[in-house]
């Protein structure tokens, strides 16, 4: 168990990322209480920075971490899981030196400083994952994709998917539709103006269709939302200063907050990738988007998780030392838009509680949905200070809030909603947990329905997984 002084100001959460995240074998797991639904058959996947020191090193930001998936498999004989490392050319390089070569995006390269030009940055493969039908995506927004097996999870190497041209990238947040599974994405490239690449693919992954539109400066686009017939980007009022990167500084530490600029929307049409508007709204900054649909009247709605600032990237700079201190607080907003001139018509502020990591069950994506699920704050956590420790699910329909009551030094992973393959009208709710008062890492598998009531299984996992990112679920 990592030490952590009584006199250290730090909370339980830290443990959890205090050493790198210990790999295993395929191992079956332990069931602690409860047991497995008999309708929930597949594969959950998530991906994290589990290493955040490399030598006598630690890295910048929490996003700079080496990504690691865990893949947690559920059949009739019970549970299984494996835990690796993306084996990226970089993570291999850094392992064989046993110390940081290369620079990422809060840091710059160690050692003489024409590293930072040398070794800019190490794809870390660690924000989130996609399960095609031969493999396994590990993403990471600034890169290619890692294609790994969806089994072992041994890494494949680097996969352009039959489209991507070398040096742009392909974000991790990706957007499949439910109905006709094609794949929606994007990938920034950076220039004096960035330019946001457009890409769809089959439902094999395979890129079939490119586009490429100028941004104004280099803005940190992190999500997009599918809609109905329609993708929309909110570009956040933060851009790259040049300059001082120029000078030896990381790309996280020059990223300005220029509320001014206001927050730029564009929507595309799915179909032709074609820009169909492009308006101004009010600033705003959001990593996250929740989903997003056209209603009946053919109005845009596009939900997000809401910043007033940009403090949140200050915060996650804060998470790699174990111990934070800016409070950053999104709140889970609803934008209603007009497709044809981009014009915001509303925003509402749809509950007063943090909103993080949300998500919507898989079949809904793009379409209006009941429920969305996110983590939050227990009442009464210092927000700055801690790591998000509750999970709650939204109804839209009874704007009724209700939450999986975590106890003291329990942290939740980002809660993903499974509907039962037997009964579509259940729905599982899976999180990775991370107990700080026994320091391990369990998976729980809550009745979407009764996430205020004792989950219905929970699995002991052999080693803590450290905080992540994303996950997905590959049914059987
Ligand atoms: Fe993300």
């Amino acid at each position: 168990m990592p030490t952590i002084s009584k006199k250290s100001a730090k909370k339980a959460w830290a443990g959890a990322i205090a050493e790198p995240g210990k790999e295993f074998p395929l191992t079956q797991l332990p069931i602690i209480s409860g047991k497995i639904p008999d309708g929930l058959r597949g594969t959950l996947y998530r991906n994290g920075p589990a290493r955040l020191e490399r030598g006598d090193q630690r890295m910048g930001h929490w996003f700079d971490g080496d990504g690691a998936i865990l893949a947690v498999n559920f059949t009739d004989a019970g549970a299984t899981a494996v835990y690796r490392y993306v084996q990226t050319t970089g993570y291999k390089e850094e392992a064989a030196a046993g110390k940081l070569l290369y620079g990422n995006y809060g840091m710059t390269a160690p050692g003489v400083f024409w590293n930072q030009w040398l070794k800019p940055v190490k794809n870390a493969a660690n924000t989130s994952v996609i399960a095609l039908p031969d493999k396994l995506l590990a993403l990471w927004e600034a890169g290619f994709p890692y294609a790994l097996d969806l089994q072992t999870l041994e890494t494949k190497g680097e996969d352009d998917l039959g489209g991507l041209n070398k040096g742009l990238a392909y974000s991790a947040h990706y957007k499949r539709d439910p109905r006709t599974g094609e794949i929606f994405n994007f990938g920034i490239t950076p220039g004096l103006n960035a330019r946001l690449h457009l890409y769809k693919s089959d439902a094999t992954g395979k890129i079939i269709q490119k586009a490429a539109y100028s941004l104004d400066g280099i803005p940190i686009v992190h999500d997009f939302a599918l809609a109905g017939q329609y993708l929309v980007f909110c570009i956040p009022p933060v851009r790259l200063n040049f300059f001082p990167v120029l000078l030896g500084s990381n790309y996280s530490d020059a990223l300005e907050w220029q509320p001014q600029l206001g927050t730029q929307i564009l929507v595309f049409d799915r179909q032709t990738l074609s820009l169909v508007s492009r308006s101004e709204a009010e600033p705003w900054f959001q990593w996250h988007f929740v989903n997003g649909y056209l209603d009946a009247n053919g109005l845009l709605i596009v939900d997000i998780a809401r910043y007033e600032d940009f403090q949140v990237n200050q915060y996650f700079k804060e998470v790699p030392t174990g111990e934070s201190h800016t409070a950053a607080q999104s709140t889970l907003t609803r934008i209603h838009l007009q497709p044809q001139t981009g014009k915001v018509t509303t925003i509402e502020r749809i509950v007063d509680r943090h909103c993080e990591l949300a998500t919507v069950p898989q079949q809904n994506v793009g379409q209006a949905s009941r429920y969305t699920y996110f983590c939050s704050f227990r009442k009464g956590t210092e927000i700055g200070k801690e790591i998000l420790n509750a999970i709650a699910r939204f109804d839209y329909q009874t704007e009724t809030l209700v939450e999986a009551n975590l106890k003291e030094n329990l942290y939740n992973s980002e809660p993903l909603p499974v509907q039962d393959a037997q009964n579509p009208d259940l729905t599982w709710v899976i999180s990775t947990i991370y107990d700080g008062n026994s320091h391990s890492s369990e998976v729980w598998v809550f009745d979407g329905d009764r996430l205020d009531e004792e989950p219905v299984c929970k699995l002991a996992l052999p080693s803590v997984i450290p905080h992540g990112f994303h996950g997905t679920w590959n049914p059987a």
